[in-house]
């Protein structure tokens, strides 16, 4: 199959790229950022910017796709900082990914929605259909996306799918989030022996590892469309404290110190997210489940940060 993936240079796309390529896929990518030397080297890498409707257009014209994958986007913490290129990426880029996929016929876009498309006040779990009340820029730039999708999908016939992830945890350089924080409890402890969290101990928001994200990315992508009750779906795993991730932190790298000093920036934007998700819907239309546990998935991300020339 020809997938197209946008901002494949960021954290999801240092996993997904290989898996994709593992499969048999053939594989082009569209980003700003040049190609990394990690990037299996039968990805096609073409350098362009989701906010230039004419770059977007050539790319989707020359690649085909059968799935586009649209993974560019201006994360939370970044969003307050520069809003009006949030705004330009997250917005423009995803009407210019949409467009070009009614123009040249392509058979799916897989949108990467978020935690962050929810407002404050919500009652944990939270479900699908609840309120979207978001107070960041990327929030609704997210809750934009969903809906122009869907939309696409209503008025033209695009095949528009894609998931509500959560924090999500891996080896790789995360993009100017906020649930950042737990990722680096991993790398910068086991790197440099001590990490101070922007947040409090008792911060709570559902997290995600990498290698479940990457299959719920696949999974979804593949379930036939008639399974499928809506186009965006809420996914969880694990909702541990801040104080918890750090405890499985302490538990394996013997001697680490793990600080906490909250930001008020960022520790409002964790603190406008739900704590618990429910993604019973995904569970229902297309057999969702979540493999890792706060245990398992810290043994298995620390044995990789441990692989010689892994720590970024
Ligand atoms: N990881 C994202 C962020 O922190 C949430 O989707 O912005």
């Amino acid at each position: 199959m020809k997938i197209l993936v946008t901002g494949a240079g960021g954290q999801i796309g240092a996993d997904l790229l290989p898996r994709l390529v593992a499969r048999g896929d053939s594989v082009t990518v569209f980003d700003l950022a040049p190609q990394p030397a990690t990037c299996p080297s039968e990805v096609r890498w073409v350098r362009g910017d989701v906010t230039m409707a004419g770059e977007v257009f050539d790319a989707v014209k020359a690649a085909r796709p059968d799935r586009l994958f649209h993974l560019a986007a201006i994360l939370s913490a970044t969003g307050e900082r520069v809003p009006h290129r949030a705004w330009a990426v997250n917005m423009e880029g995803t009407r210019n990914v949409l467009e070009a996929a009614r123009l040249f016929d392509v058979g799916q876009v897989f949108f990467t929605s978020t935690i962050a498309a929810f407002g404050p006040g919500l009652e944990p779990p939270v479900g699908d259909d609840v309120s979207l009340r978001p107070t960041t820029m990327y929030g609704l730039t997210k809750v934009g996306g969903e809906l122009l999708g869907e939309w696409y999908q209503r008025t033209y016939g695009v095949d528009f799918r894609g998931v509500r992830f959560p924090g999500l945890i891996s080896a790789a350089e995360p993009g100017g989030g906020t649930s950042d924080y737990a990722l680096f409890m991993y790398v910068n402890g086991l790197r440099d022996g001590f990490y101070e969290a922007f947040v409090t101990p008792e911060s709570q928001i559902p997290f995600m590892y990498m290698p479940d994200a990457v299959r719920a990315v696949l999974e979804l992508s593949d379930a036939p469309r008639a399974s499928l009750g809506r186009s965006i779906y809420n996914i969880a795993a694990i909702s541990p404290t801040a104080a918890e991730i750090a405890d499985a932190v302490r538990e394996r790298i013997p001697g680490v110190r793990l600080t906490f000093r909250s930001d008020p920036r960022r520790q409002a934007i964790l603190d406008s997210w739900p704590s618990v998700l429910d993604d019973s819907n995904a569970r229902k239309d297309w057999g969702w489940s979540h493999e890792y546990d706060l245990a398992s998935m810290s043994d298995d991300l620390l044995a990789k940060l441990r692989e010689p020339a892994s720590v970024p």
